[in-house]
C-alpha cells in the first residue's frame, strides 16, 4: 500500500474521497453539514481573503465550491461590478450552493476544476478553501486553474498539512482504533484531503503548473466544540474524513463509536486546528 510503484485501487481508496465519493454520499453527508463546516472553518477563508487584499470589481473562481458558504462571501467582496464563479463536481453539495448564493452574481458549474475549459485568462483570483486536495492529477488541475487566470492574477488556498498534523483528526482516529476498520494511509498521490500537506512537494506541483512566487503561512486556531459531549461526538461521527468511511453503521455500532468518540471529547471542549494557507501568482 504504501509503495509508490504500486497504483491505488478503488478498493485502497475508499473512503478517502475521490471525486466518485464527493458525487455520493460524503458529498451530501458535507452538503448537510455545511453550518459547522462554515463555522469550524471561516478562519481559513478569512486568512485566504485577507492574503488576497481588495477584491472589489475582480472576477473570482471558488474552486470545491461545496455548499457555498465561501461563494457568497466572495460575491459580496467583489461587488456588483465583479462576478463569481463556483465549481464543484457535486450536485449533492451544489444544490445547497443554488441556494446560499441566491440573489448575488455568482455563476455555479457542475464539473471537475481539473479538466472544465474555462476561458483563458478568464479570472483575476482563484480562490478555494479545502477544494484542491481531490484531484486525480494536481499539476495539471493547477496548470489548468493557470491557463484561466490572467497573468499577474493570484491564487490563493487553504489545505490540511500531513494527517498526523491534525489534532481534530487524530483525537476521534485514536478513539475508534479497534472498533471500527479505519482506512491506512492514503496511497501516495492520490486524492485525499492531506494529499497537498506537504509543503516543498505542494511548491513543486504548483511551479510546475506555471504558478510562481509561491508562498505558504501556517494557521493554527482553536475550534469549540459543543458543550454537550455526545453532541459533539455527533459532530466527529459525521464531519471528519475518516468517520464518513464508516457510512452506515448499524444502531448498536452507532452508539458505540459515539460512547468512545464522547470519551475522546476534551474537557475544555476545545482542539487545536492546524492549515495551510498557500498563495502563488500566474
Ligand atoms: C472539503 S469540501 C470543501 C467545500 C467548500 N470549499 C467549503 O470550504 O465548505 C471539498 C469540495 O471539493 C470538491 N471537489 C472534489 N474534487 C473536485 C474537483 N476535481 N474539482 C472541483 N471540486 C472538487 C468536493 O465536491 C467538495 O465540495
Amino acid at each position: 500500500m504504501d509503495d509508490p510503484s504500486t497504483a491505488p485501487t478503488p478498493s485502497d481508496r475508499r473512503g478517502w474521497q475521490g471525486l466518485p465519493e464527493w458525487q455520493g454520499e460524503v458529498g451530501r453527508r458535507w452538503a448537510a453539514a455545511s453550518a459547522t463546516a462554515d463555522d469550524q472553518f471561516g478562519r481559513l477563508s478569512d486568512a485566504g481573503y485577507r492574503a488576497l487584499g481588495d477584491l472589489g470589481d475582480l472576477h473570482v473562481l471558488d474552486v470545491g465550491c461545496g455548499s457555498g458558504g465561501t461563494t457568497a462571501q466572495l460575491a459580496d467582496l467583489v461587488g456588483p461590478q465583479g462576478s463569481v464563479v463556483g465549481i464543484d463536481p457535486s450536485a449533492e453539495v451544489l444544490v445547497h450552493a443554488v441556494r446560499a448564493t441566491a440573489g448575488r452574481n455568482v455563476r455555479l458549474v457542475h464539473g471537475d476544476a481539473q479538466t472544465h475549459a474555462f476561458a483563458e485568462g478568464a479570472f483575476d483570483v482563484v480562490f478555494s478553501r479545502l477544494g484542491v486536495m481531490f484531484f486525480e492529477d494536481p499539476v495539471a488541475a493547477f496548470a489548468n486553474l493557470h491557463r484561466c487566470t490572467r497573468t499577474g492574477g493570484r491564487l490563493a488556498f487553504t489545505c490540511w498539512p500531513v494527517r498526523e498534523l491534525v489534532p481534530l483528526l487524530i483525537l476521534p482516529l485514536r478513539a475508534l482504533a479497534g472498533l471500527v476498520p479505519l482506512p491506512p494511509s492514503a496511497p501516495p498521490g492520490s486524492p485525499n484531503p492531506f494529499s497537498l500537506g506537504d509543503v516543498a512537494a505542494t511548491t513543486a506541483i504548483l511551479e510546475r503548473a506555471g504558478w510562481r512566487e509561491v508562498t505558504v503561512e501556517e494557521l493554527r486556531w482553536q475550534v469549540d466544540l459543543p458543550q454537550d459531549a455526545t453532541a459533539a461526538a455527533h459532530t466527529w461521527l459525521t464531519t471528519i474524513p475518516v468517520t464518513l468511511s464508516v457510512m452506515d453503521p448499524d444502531r448498536e455500532t452507532r452508539a458505540e463509536l459515539l460512547a468512545a468518540l464522547a470519551a475522546a471529547v476534551p474537557a475544555s471542549r476545545r482542539v487545536e486546528q492546524v492549515a495551510l494557507s498557500f498563495t502563488a501568482r500566474a
